[in-house]
This record gives structure tokens, sequence and C-alpha cells, in this order.
């Protein structure tokens, strides 16, 4: 009888034990479904210059709906890109593009996470506004891929940037710097000057791109750039939002002028506070699962998992031995 309860007792352990590790394993391969990050990142790039992607150029002139507002005095291929109407937080007039040379009064994307994906192609082509039609040039699978962008890919960034300081709130500087050693310097240099960036008609270093345009460094270092194919998407690597933030805020402590050079222009004023937006929703998500996985595959994981099935083979053990 009594051998009988501890081998039911064990028996619960074990499936608990199984169902753990699959619920574990679950988790871990969502986060290898490489795949679908690969259309997001896609999609990423789409957004931030679909002619790039597609090796072509947009039509000549500027896009139809650019003439619906007169502020912003930007003309030709870059009205075509969907990031200046849209904004690098996604968030449009609502967010970084509220005021300042990016100024377009243009909506956000930053809801259309919860569309679906017949909701943005009919977006896309045209169905909702006939001026906001996309295919041709793009194609089915680049709407696909928008879709997902979309749906998955966008990030709060103003929950991590002072809109207007854009400055990093807070985030771990030390951690920053570590990732910037290991992952960026071996291109961008130590001190982020080896390689120029066009910003605003002028030649500028990583530090004044992370000073002047955060929400742009943010979406490259997360996305890449299909500018330049060398430059990683470090979301394929799992970093996660924060790793990002964390060397965003290394980097906005860079030099903002080349070695030899003066230093580069300062801000523009004149940017309102931006109100506190809903908490993270997809990020923290993302950040779970990437810790998850983190854990999964290092050693700390495999030694914890260790311990604690041997303490369940003690606790048996003494069980059965206590009851007989
Ligand atoms: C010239 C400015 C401009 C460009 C470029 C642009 N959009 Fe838009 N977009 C708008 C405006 C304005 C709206 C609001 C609805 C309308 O009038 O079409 C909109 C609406 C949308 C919507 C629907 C939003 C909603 O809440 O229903 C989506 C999705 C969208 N755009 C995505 C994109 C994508 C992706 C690109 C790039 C391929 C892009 N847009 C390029 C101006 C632009
Ligand atoms: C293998 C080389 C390589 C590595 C590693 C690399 N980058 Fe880049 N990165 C590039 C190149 C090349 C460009 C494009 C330069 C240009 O626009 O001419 C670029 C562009 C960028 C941009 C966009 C600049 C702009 O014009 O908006 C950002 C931001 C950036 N890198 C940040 C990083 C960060 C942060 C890391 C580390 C996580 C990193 N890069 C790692 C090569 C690299």
């Amino acid at each position: 009888m009594k051998r009988t309860a501890a081998a039911y007792a064990f028996l619960i352990i074990a499936a608990m034990i199984v169902s753990l590790l699959g619920a574990i394993h679950q988790a871990a391969s969502a986060r290898t479904l490489n795949q679908e990050d690969e259309l997001v990142v896609r999609g990423a790039q789409l957004y931030d210059d679909w002619a790039a992607v597609l090796d072509q150029s947009p039509p000549s002139g500027n896009h139809p709906i650019w003439g619906r507002q007169e502020e912003n005095t930007r003309s030709g291929p870059d009205t075509w890109r969907c990031v200046t109407c849209h904004g690098w937080d996604y968030q449009g007039v609502e967010g970084a593009n509220r005021s300042g040379p990016n100024f377009t009064g243009f909506p956000g994307v930053f809801d259309t996470q919860s569309a679906s994906a017949a909701e943005i192609a009919a977006a896309l082509t045209g169905e909702d506004d006939p001026e906001h039609n996309f295919v041709p040039p793009l194609v089915e699978e680049d709407v696909e891929a928008l879709a997902a962008f979309l749906q998955q890919g966008l990030i709060d960034d103003n929950q991590y940037i002072d809109l207007v300081s854009r400055q990093v709130i807070e985030g771990d500087r030390e951690n920053g710097q570590r990732l910037y050693t290991e992952a960026c310097a071996s291109c961008h240099g130590e001190d982020g000057t080896a390689l120029a960036f066009r910003y605003e008609g002028q030649n500028v270093s990583l530090g004044t791109l992370a000073v002047q345009e955060p929400w742009r460094f943010l979406h490259r270092t997360r996305y890449g750039t299909a500018r330049a194919s060398e430059m990683p998407a470090m979301v394929l690597d799992g970093w996660t939002p924060e790793e990002g933030r964390d060397v965003l805020l290394y980097a906005q402590s860079l030099p903002t002028g080349f070695p030899g050079e003066g230093e580069a222009p300062g801000q523009d004023g004149g940017r309102e506070p931006f109100d506190e937006r809903g908490g993270p929703s997809r990020g923290l998500f993302t950040g779970i699962l990437t810790a998850i996985w983190a854990m999964v595959t290092s050693l700390g994981f495999a030694v914890l998992l260790g311990a604690v099935l041997i303490g369940i083979i003690f606790f048996v053990v003494w069980l059965i031995r206590g009851q007989q």
C-alpha cells in the first residue's frame, strides 16, 4: 500500500518535470523561429527605405500624399519612405515627429499592431485611400513582410527616450559599453567615428547620431539597414529592446565630432514633452522569451535543473524508505 503511494508521488513529480521541460522547450523554440524574425527584419528595412531594399528608385517627384501638408520642406525620394511620414518611433504626429524638422502632421502606425494582415494590406494597396497605394512598386511578399513588421516589430522607444532632451531616460551604461565593445566597435571604432553617416545634409559620427536621432539609432541597431548589408540586425542575435537602449545610452557619450574637427552643431530646441504612454506591450513578452532562452542555453540553467532533479530523487528515496 505505502509503496504504491510512494510510486504515485513519484509519477506525479515526474509528470510535473516533463510538463515543465515541455513548456520551456516551447518557449525556447518560439525564439528560434528565425524565419519569422527574418520576415520582420525585412519588413522593418522596407519601412526604413523600401527603394533601397528593392534596389530601385521611387517614382519621380513627391509622394501624392506629401502635398497634404506644407510645413515639411523635404522633397523627392524621401517623401516615399514609410518612415518619413510615420516616424522612427512609429508614432507619427503623436511621437517624436510632433514638432521639429521631421514634423508632417501625419498619423503613426503604432496601433496597427492589433490590425489583421488583411487590414494592413488594404491600407498599403490603396483600398482605404487610393493615394496610399504602394503596389506596385511593392509586391505581395513585401506587403506580407511589412505586415509582419507592423504586427510584431513595433517597440515603443519613447519609454526609453526623453522627447525633449532626446537622452535615454534610464539604462545600464556599463552594460551598454560592454555590448558596444563586443558587437559594434570592430566596425564603428571604439569611439564611433570609424564610419560617417548622413544626417540633415552633414556627415556625422555615431555619437552625434545617437544624440540627434536616437529613434533612428534604435530602429537600425535592431533591424539593420538595406543601405549597408554589413550592418547586422541585432534582433536576429536575440538582443532585447533593453540591450539596444543600453548601447544607445553608451553611444550618447561617444564623441560628437571626428578627430581633428570641431564639434557637431547643437540640437534644435522647441520640443514639447511627451506624455506617458501605456507600458511595454510586445517588448516585455519578447524580453521574457529571450530571458528564458538565455537561461535554457546557459550552463547555469543546466546546473539548476540538475540540482532540482537530484533533490527530487532524494525526496522520493526518503519517501519510500520512511514508509517501509
Ligand atoms: C507621404 C506620406 C506617407 C507615406 C510615404 C506612407 N504613409 Fe502610411 N499613411 C499616411 C497617411 C496620411 C495615413 C492616414 C490614412 C490615409 O489618409 O491614407 C496613412 C495610413 C497608413 C496605415 C493605416 C493606419 C491605420 O491606423 O489604419 C498604415 C498601416 C500605413 N499608413 C503604413 C504605411 C507603410 C508601411 C508605408 C510605406 C510602404 C507608408 N504607410 C507610407 C501617410 C503616408
Ligand atoms: C560588420 C560591421 C558592422 C557592425 C558589427 C556594426 N555595424 Fe553599424 N553599420 C555598419 C555599416 C557599414 C553601416 C552603414 C554606414 C553608412 O550608412 O554608410 C552601419 C550603420 C549603422 C547605423 C545607422 C546609421 C544611420 O545612418 O542611421 C547604426 C545606428 C549602427 N550602424 C549602429 C551599430 C551598433 C549599435 C552596432 C553594434 C550593436 C553596430 N552598428 C554594428 C557596419 C557595422
